[in-house]
């Protein structure tokens, strides 16, 4: 089983494990029975996973000694809101949680988010685990930290910065995960590849056909590269202060164009639109060469993520979706951009016009 650190500055105690393998479910229970996390767990998990896996998963806590219970909630985004956090915690106060209690979360980033959220205030804070079961899930959400829930002013508009115990990563959960959902994880790992770790772009490259089929192998290569690139940025700056910033590359077109489209395009396909774009704004600024921008182009058309913008989203409403760049009179938009493959910089302005340009040009 692949092991990584995640070492928080000064505070070994916040540290924590993701653990990753395929088919680990069944050792999971002992891992965390040793661990000692706490004397009870409560698995918080939504409608979809939980018909999957939720019994199973309260098997191999009971089967170890550890008593656990379920708390299900209706799956997706729009249950990642203030009334799912408090139907969960009256149930915690109803079965009698308390800080001798862990919560696990088992599930996607919602579940994920949701969960550490919960965890964070219950009682003034209680452990929790993170056992991501969507791709998205495994090699983003659920390490760094970060919990929250959504606003109807927006998105991730209240949370807290709070680690998790542990992680378990077991790549046989992707099994049943939908083709679309598997693409929006897979838009992060390039991300990864093309910010970090240009290795591992290559190895997207040429195993495209082994990742579109799942293969368990390959996918463990790219979710570990992955979990570490993510890992070791948030050893460095866990909240979210500098370096950290640079895993927003791609974000800061892709979520203008996810919120334009009125979510119907997903995060994957908008960020990897969101990629596109900043390589040719990169090159346009004579950042980037020619031949990796195409390089980037041309991966995230096979992996038959978007690699256009639909007409039917208007260009000014991506570029009203994006912030302005307060020092610069509102005129220019700050970018995470690329030097070269790997190389990436946070503190890139850009002008709305070039924005403008570069969307046009994507149609
Ligand atoms: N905390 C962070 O740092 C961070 C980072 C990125 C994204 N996020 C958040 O993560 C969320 C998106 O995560 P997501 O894409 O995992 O969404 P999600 O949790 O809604 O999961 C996507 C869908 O897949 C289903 N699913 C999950 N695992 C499955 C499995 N193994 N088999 C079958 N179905 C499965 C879920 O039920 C859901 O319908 C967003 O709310 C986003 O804001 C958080
Ligand atoms: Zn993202």
């Amino acid at each position: 089983m692949k092991k990584i650190r995640v070492n928080l500055d000064r505070r070994s105690n916040l540290s924590y494990d993701i653990f990753i393998e395929n088919d680990i479910l069944d050792r999971i229970g002992l891992l965390i029975a040793k661990k000692n996390v706490a004397r009870r767990y409560i698995v918080i998990s939504d409608s979809n996973v939980s018909s999957i896996y939720g019994e199973k998963f309260l098997e191999i806590l009971r089967g170890v000694n550890l008593p656990a219970d379920l708390i299900e909630f209706p799956a997706g985004e729009a249950s990642k809101n203030i009334d799912t956090v408090s139907s969960i915690v009256r149930k915690l106060i109803e079965m009698g949680a308390d800080r001798s209690s862990a919560l696990v979360a088992l599930g996607g980033g919602v579940t994920g988010d949701v969960t550490g959220f919960v965890a964070s205030i219950y009682m003034r804070s209680i452990p929790y685990i993170q056992v991501p079961t969507s791709l998205l899930a495994q090699v983003d959400s659920s390490i760094g930290g970060k919990t929250g829930i959504d606003l109807p002013e927006g998105k991730n508009l209240l949370g807290t910065f709070f680690q998790p115990k542990m992680v378990f990563t077991d790549l046989k959960f992707l099994e049943t995960l939908p083709d679309d959902e598997f693409n929006n994880g897979l838009a992060e790992i390039i991300k990864c590849g093309v910010i970090d770790d240009v290795e591992l772009f290559h190895l997207l490259e040429r195993e495209g056909e082994a990742i579109k089929n799942r293969n368990p192998d390959i996918l463990e290569t790219i979710v570990e590269r992955t979990c570490r690139i993510k890992g070791g940025i948030v050893e460095i700056d866990e909240k979210d202060a500098g370096i950290r910033r640079i895993l927003n590359f791609g974000h800061t077109l892709g979520h203008a164009i996810e919120t334009a489209s009125g979510y119907t395009i997903s995060h994957g396909n908008a960020v990897s639109v969101g990629m596109i774009a900043t390589a040719r704004i990169s090159e346009k600024l004579n950042y980037l060469s020619t031949g990796e921008r195409n390089m980037i182009e041309k991966l995230i058309e096979n992996t038959g993520l978007l690699n256009k913008i639909p007409e039917s989203i208007e260009t000014a409403d991506i570029i009203s979706g994006m912030k302005t760049d307060k020092k610069k009179k509102g005129d220019s938009i700050h970018f995470v951009l690329l030097k070269k493959l790997g190389v990436p910089f946070s503190n890139g302005s850009v002008e709305k016009r070039l924005i403008r340009e570069t969307i046009e040009g994507l149609r």
